[in-house]
């Protein structure tokens, strides 16, 4: 069994409210580390993508697991590669590919700068198709913004356009066994193109459905984790964990 924990939407902004859910979500995954191979957080890492926020955010993001982390709205790409990757362009989009064993992890850049909503830019197709050429039998692929709508109406207006961008790359790729996000700060399981498409809960917070309050945020909720587990024959089974503060 192949297992991939997820964390997403940390929102680093200073508060002492967003940094303690941070580091008991780590504390969580970190101690139990030896039975999971793999870390994937999926973006908004921080509110306003300030280097202050990024460098806080680099130091909360600490995990002896091998770990994949990529951008949403809330991020820049210029801060973030400044912070993580001073290697590259800072306006380079955020992909990265991590093979273990007979699984493959594809975190690709769904932000697109200026905007609330999410695109898979030219550049970040093309790397996604040069990877699943050669990634293993086995592909998880990894974003920010899901590219369905959920029955949360904010959410969706601020969606991942042009799905079908994604949609081809998907119907091209049998061996990609699921698709994970976040953005919606809600765990939820649906699908995409017939595959599994598993959203992280929030870390910072949860968002109301409809019919849960008036307001955005649901502030009964605690952090959460979800993990993906990947059996011997490639089915995925995500469990959620909450997290309480
Ligand atoms: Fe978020
Ligand atoms: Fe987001």
């Amino acid at each position: 069994m192949f297992v991939i924990a997820q964390l997403s939407d940390l929102h680093v902004n200073g508060t002492h409210h967003n940094r303690a859910r941070i580091e008991a979500a780590f504390g969580y995954i970190n101690s139990r580390a030896d039975g999971i191979d793999a870390l994937l957080v999926t973006g908004d890492l921080t509110d306003h993508a300030s280097p202050d926020e990024m460098l806080e955010a680099r130091k909360l993001i600490t995990s002896p697991l091998p770990t994949l982390i990529t951008i949403g709205n809330h991020d820049a790409r210029p801060s973030f590669n400044t912070v993580f990757r001073p290697e590259v362009e800072p306006t380079s989009p955020v992909n990265e590919a991590l093979t273990i064993g007979d699984v493959t992890l594809l975190s690709v850049d769904s932000s697109l700068p200026g905007e609330r909503r999410g695109f898979l830019d030219d550049e970040t197709l093309a790397w996604l198709d040069a990877q699943l050429a050669t990634a293993a039998d086995r592909v998880v692929i990894a974003f920010h913004h899901p590219p369905v709508t959920l029955g949360m109406p904010m959410m969706d207006s601020i969606m991942q356009s042009s799905p079908e961008r994604l949609g081809a790359v998907v119907d091209a790729h049998p061996k990609i066994v699921a698709l994970v996000c976040g953005h919606a700060h809600s765990g939820a399981v649906t699908t995409f193109r017939g595959r599994p498409l598993c959203l992280a809960p929030g870390v910072s917070s949860t968002l109301n459905l409809p019919f849960e309050g008036s307001g955005v945020i649901n502030r009964g909720q605690p952090a959460g984790v979800a993990f993906h587990l990947i059996d011997d024959d490639g089915r995925v089974i995500t469990h959620f964990r909450a997290i309480p503060d």
